[in-house]
């Protein structure tokens, strides 16, 4: 079976990932194709509790997922029984199910990368940058290419090149260690988390009147979008079936058409790497102001914005978008959807 080592599998984006590699509900699957919000109540099928028996066809009552808009098509293709992977999460702390490694250090490491065929490396450290994801990161490829690890995936960031930030600056040396280390790899650049840029407009309100410059541009993607992308960069689509990346279900009379999501591919085999770099940012590039605006809105304030000018080369590349892509597919969950989770869900 093939085996994937996940480090940083603890965190925001590591959270999301786990449930998605590791069967028993293959909730990699259905959230590629039924999580369209519109029609479906995500809620079933979080996949920390979704039970994948009651998906079991002979048993499976679609009532129980409210049949006006349950699409059962969402359910034909899922081997359910099947386990993809052996998924083996990294951390610094023991727990149990999980090896234990510390990259700042090298404890652990070899150990925790022995036997893995893929390694989705999403460990990081903004404080501890230089010893966790420089030197981690050339300490794990190491360890990857001495173990015969056939793809390893670098989570890195959309315009660490051009945005001058010592972190970025670090994320951009680790991009190129994994590309020396002889191990084939894919290294995927995100955007910003919409975590990330709530925290930032928090932060910015501080003192009351939110301090921005209006005109930063941000293409937030959804942690969830990222992880269907990750599974799909690592599994290889089945012999014969599935082959296309993306599928759409095809929309119910008066539906609005649900937007294309990704399908992670049902096999346990492994997809080739990409040997580059592979951007997924969200669905729309929006300045701060609009960010802030909805972020307003959904926090139930009315601070006002009081404009900042960013100044130097980071405002200038942030103003021009460095942190955006033109790449497809993109993310499909929106800032406003997050919100609307974060906020209003919280009501
Ligand atoms: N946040 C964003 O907007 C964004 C955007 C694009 C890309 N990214 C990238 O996405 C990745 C994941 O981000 P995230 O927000 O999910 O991170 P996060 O929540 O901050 O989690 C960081 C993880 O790194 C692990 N870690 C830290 N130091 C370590 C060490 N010395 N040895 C081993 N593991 C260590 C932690 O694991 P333990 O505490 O369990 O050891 C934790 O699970 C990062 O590489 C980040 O650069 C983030």
């Amino acid at each position: 079976m093939t085996t994937i080592l996940v480090t940083g599998a603890s965190g925001n984006l590591g959270s999301a990932l786990l449930p998605r590699l590791s069967a028993p509900s293959d909730a990699r699957l259905l959230d590629a194709r039924a999580l369209d919000a519109r029609h479906f109540d995500a809620r079933a099928l979080d996949a920390r509790h979704f039970d994948a028996r009651a998906l079991d066809a002979p048993h499976f009552d679609a009532r129980a997922l409210d049949a006006p808009h349950f699409d059962a098509r969402a359910l034909d293709a899922p081997p359910l029984d099947a386990r993809p992977f052996d998924v083996r999460p990294m951390s610094r702390r023991e727990r149990p199910g999980w090896v234990a490694a510390d990259l700042s250090t090298g404890t652990g490491v070899s150990e925790a990368v022995r036997g893995a065929d893929v390694v989705v490396h999403l460990a990081s450290s903004p404080t501890k940058t230089r010893s966790t994801d420089v030197e981690g990161t050339r300490r794990l490829a190491a360890a990857a290419s001495e173990a015969g690890v056939r793809h390893f995936v670098y989570m890195s960031i959309i315009g660490i090149d051009r945005v001058p930030l010592p972190y970025y600056r670090m994320k951009l040396a680790a991009e190129e260690v994994v590309r020396e280390s002889g191990v084939p790899f894919t290294l995927l650049r995100a955007a910003q988390f919409p975590t990330l840029i709530d925290s930032f407009l928090t932060a910015s309100s501080r003192l009351g009147p939110l301090l921005i410059d209006r005109r930063l541009v941000f293409q937030p993607v959804a942690v969830e979008d990222v992880a269907d992308r990750i599974a799909t960069l690592v599994a290889a689509p089945p012999a014969g079936k599935n082959t296309s990346p993306t599928r759409q279900i095809p929309p119910r009379a008066g539906e609005i058409t649900p937007p294309t999501r990704e399908i992670a591919p049902p096999a346990g085999e492994i997809a080739p790497p990409a040997g580059d770099v592979v951007e997924l940012a969200g669905p729309s590039a929006l300045t701060l102001a609009e960010l802030a605006n909805e972020w307003k809105q959904a926090r139930n304030t009315r601070r006002p914005i009081w404009p900042i000018h960013v100044p130097g080369r980071f405002g200038r590349e942030l103003r021009a978008g460095a942190l955006t892509s033109t790449a497809t597919p993109r993310g499909t969950r929106t800032w406003s959807e997050y919100l609307t989770s974060r906020y209003h869900a919280a009501r």
